[in-house]
């Protein structure tokens, strides 16, 4: 078990999935780095979290952009000293569907989806090796990396490239003993899923949750949080369902 007291960076950690992830962190005694595109609400996370007694600094980033990722792990750095974890999540939705695909549209998708997560693996990666930290990487996929359904084209091929990703990651970084996994939600109850309010997929998504209600955020952060934990060791190179029976 470690005693160090570790720091957790977290991108779109203002909303959803991150925020709660950001908050479940604290709760339990590690250092956060909130990060995201949105300031506004990422500084509230921040600020919820100061007010529970815990520790944590935003900062703005654009995971689309390696600079900007390079920057968000070294201010973290320069900061707290150290990087235990690393939750590549921010991620936009939807996209459309492939005959008449917005190009713009498909290109930020992959931009921020698969790029980000990339950006987030490699600037992570080389940081805790650099410092000798024994960290773990987790990677925000989908059960949409594997299942697919219409109207959703780039969000499919953003989500299945994570889980290679990851796995790819994990077998290169485990000499250093970091470890990489990928987590697949299936309908979480967040701002990015009432998209699919518009094409009637929420109802059917809903539908696919084990007690039909939408998997909750907090219990996501949860699940995340274990993945974190150095008894998680013989987790690895894996993708993780965090999907309340979604894809079975
Ligand atoms: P959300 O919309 O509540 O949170 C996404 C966050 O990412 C926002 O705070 C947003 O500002 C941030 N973000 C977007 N683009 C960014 C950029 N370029 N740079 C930095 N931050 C940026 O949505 P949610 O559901 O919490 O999404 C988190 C992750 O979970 C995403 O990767 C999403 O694809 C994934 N996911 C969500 C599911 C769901 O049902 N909600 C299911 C499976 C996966």
């Amino acid at each position: 078990m470690t005693t160090t007291q570790r720091v957790a960076v977290i991108t779109g950690g203002a909303s959803g999935i991150g925020r709660q992830t950001c908050l479940k962190f604290a709760r339990k005694g590690d250092r956060v780095v909130v990060a995201d595109f949105n300031e506004a609400a990422g500084m509230e996370t921040v600020e919820h979290i100061k007010k529970e007694g815990g520790e944590a600094i935003f900062v703005k980033v654009d995971v689309s952009s390696q600079e900007s990722v390079q920057a968000l792990v070294d201010e973290a750095v320069a900061k707290f000293g150290r990087i235990d974890v690393m939750f590549n999540n921010a991620g936009i939705g939807g996209a459309g569907p492939v005959l008449t695909q917005n190009m713009d549209l498909y290109h930020k998708t992959i931009a921020v989806n698969q790029h980000g997560v990339a950006y987030g693996i490699m600037a992570a990666g080389n940081k805790m090796k650099e410092l000798g930290i024994k960290g773990v990487i987790i990677n925000t996929a989908s059960v949409f990396g594997f299942l697919a359904s219409p109207g959703t084209f780039a969000y499919h091929a953003t989500k299945g490239a994570v889980i290679m990703m990851s796995k790819s990651a994990a077998l290169e970084l485990a000499p250093h003993g970091i470890r990489v996994i990928a987590i697949a939600p299936g309908a979480v109850d967040t701002p990015i899923i009432q998209g699919f309010k518009d094409n009637g997929m929420l109802e059917s998504m809903k539908a696919k949750v084990m007690g039909g209600e939408l998997t909750k955020p907090e219990t996501v952060a949860n699940s995340v949080y274990l993945l974190s934990l150095e008894e998680a060791d013989a987790i690895n190179g894996s993708v993780v369902m965090v999907d309340q029976g979604y894809a079975s």
